[in-house]
């Protein structure tokens, strides 16, 4: 029997006009679609993107994140969701995994594609990238992410908020993501280091509430969304 193909998709920010076309053709083929639930979320933001172009009859698979650093438990709730994914492609069904921005860049599919491709070696994998969040902001303020020699720095989490100064000293570009948790912290360097003024602080890029603000210190006490971002932009934004 003929396996399935595992496809990783990237369907963008957050608006249903931001996804490429290869996503919408694959999606509109592809019967069995995977997709992370993490507690926090009562829906998938990525299924509400990519709504539209499923197919109707298309079975939805929500695959659980468990909200723990704890490797352990991360590593089997990937192994868990991998063997499900496995049976399913070997079973002859294409299984289409979708996930916000882009797939390749801080996905939780990554570390399940890695379990699948272990699991199943031989399996097939196309993955198709989608509008990182980060590089549809930079395109909406018409910005430039970065320019000639500059260099560009996408932080993940301030982890260690112990390295942020040196991160914005080494860098004159630099993407603050998950910063709805330290972000009083995080202002505190900005201030230090005279750079307030360069930065925006954004929240649920592509989706009708979008938002977006200069003022950083009215979003000290807001209530702050989990799709926000920082950019700090040494040379300000004109
Ligand atoms: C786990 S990362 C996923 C990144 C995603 N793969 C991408 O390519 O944009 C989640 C973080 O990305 C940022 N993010 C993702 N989508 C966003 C959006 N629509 N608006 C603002 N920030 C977003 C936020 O900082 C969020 O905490």
């Amino acid at each position: 029997m003929t396996t399935g193909t595992l496809y990783g998709i990237g369907v963008g920010p957050g608006s249903a006009d931001l996804l490429t076309v290869k996503a919408v053709n694959l999606l509109a083929k592809v019967t069995t679609v995977c997709l992370i639930k993490s507690g926090a979320e009562k829906n998938s933001v990525a299924l509400g993107i990519a709504r539209p172009y499923i197919r109707e009859d298309a079975e939805i698979l929500a695959v659980a994140a468990p909200m723990t650093h704890d490797e352990k438990i991360l590593a089997e709730a990937w192994q868990t969701a991998a063997k499900i994914i496995v049976g399913k492609l070997q079973a002859g069904s294409d299984v289409a995994f979708i996930t916000l921005g882009d797939c390749m860049l801080f996905s939780t599919y990554t570390y399940i594609m890695k379990q699948v491709k272990i699991q199943f070696p031989a399996v097939k994998i196309e993955n198709v990238p989608g509008i990182a969040a980060y590089s549809y902001l930079a395109s909406y303020l018409a910005t430039a992410l970065a320019e000639g020699g500059e260099n560009l720095a996408i932080i993940p989490a301030v982890s260690e908020l112990a390295k942020l100064p040196d991160i914005l000293q080494n860098f004159p570009n630099v993407i603050l993501m998950k910063v709805a948790g330290k972000y009083g912290d995080i202002l505190n360097i900005l201030d230090e280091k005279g750079l307030r003024q360069n930065t925006v602080y954004v929240s649920k890029l592509g989706h009708p509430d979008q938002f977006i603000t200069f003022d950083l210190d009215s979003m000290r006490k807001a209530e702050r969304h989990y799709l926000s971002m920082l950019w700090v932009k040494q040379g300000g934004f004109i």
